[in-house]
């Protein structure tokens, strides 16, 4: 009985799935792509570096493509941020040391003369690359800043809008002819002590992009 049941259930399944319609879509034509589709279909990850600096030109430009400001009334930047809350803290690693990327000035504060690309590829599980590139962003935010508002449901509000942030910049890596990657495997407590608010501050994702080897 339960056999004969299962099966009524399953042919059921298939011809409720059968009965739906399917529609065509148009052609694609990547002849006739515009410059931001070309640049969505070519970014790939890539985790192999030549080791070389990316120039403070690069640095800028994917700074900004995270979490540059766009709008100057409200202070609205290049990704979507829940109700404007703007939880992120986007950080950059290079050989030089530690900067904390300032979007109301568009400028970088130095935290730290260290170079900590090493200890950052031991806190993401020994990830070479992330020491290899020619620099390394790391996304942390304070959390408040949103759950004061949303209550729960602002931490995922943060993690999507971490995710807005950091596509933006490995479309603008790939605009640039540079390759990245983003890593979210790592331990939260090595990368703390990083920070420029380590008891505030949640560590979220880390974005490696250099020249491609
Ligand atoms: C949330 C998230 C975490 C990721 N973490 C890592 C990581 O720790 N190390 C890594 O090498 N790649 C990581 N990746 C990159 C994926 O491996 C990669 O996106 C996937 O293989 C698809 O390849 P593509 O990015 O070239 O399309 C991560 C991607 C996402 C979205």
């Amino acid at each position: 009985m339960l056999k004969q049941t299962t099966i009524f259930i399953l042919f059921f399944v298939f011809f409720i799935q059968a009965t739906y319609p399917t529609q065509a879509l148009p052609t694609r034509d990547s002849t006739a792509e515009s410059a931001l589709e070309q640049t969505i279909r070519k970014r790939r990850s890539h985790r192999t570096f030549t080791n070389t600096a990316l120039s403070e030109e690069e640095i800028s430009r994917i700074l900004f493509a995270g979490q540059g400001i766009t709008e100057d009334t409200h202070g609205f930047r290049t990704a979507p941020s829940a109700g404007a809350t703007y939880p992120l803290s986007l950080y950059v690693f290079t050989e030089e040391g530690v900067f904390l990327y300032v979007p109301t000035e568009h400028h970088l504060k130095k935290i730290s003369s260290e170079d900590s690309r090493e200890m950052l590829s031991q806190a993401a599980l020994g990830q070479d690359f992330i020491a290899e590139a020619g620099a390394t962003f790391l996304f942390s935010a304070i959390p408040q800043r949103t759950t004061n508002r949303y209550g729960s449901r602002g931490m995922q509000y943060i993690y999507m809008e971490c995710g807005h942030a950091a596509q933006n910049m490995l479309l603008q890596a790939t605009d640039l002819g540079l390759s990245g990657v983003p890593v979210g495997a790592f331990t939260e407590e090595a990368l703390r002590p990083l920070l420029y608010h380590p008891d505030e501050e949640v560590p979220l994702y880390i974005i490696s992009i250099g020249r491609e080897r």
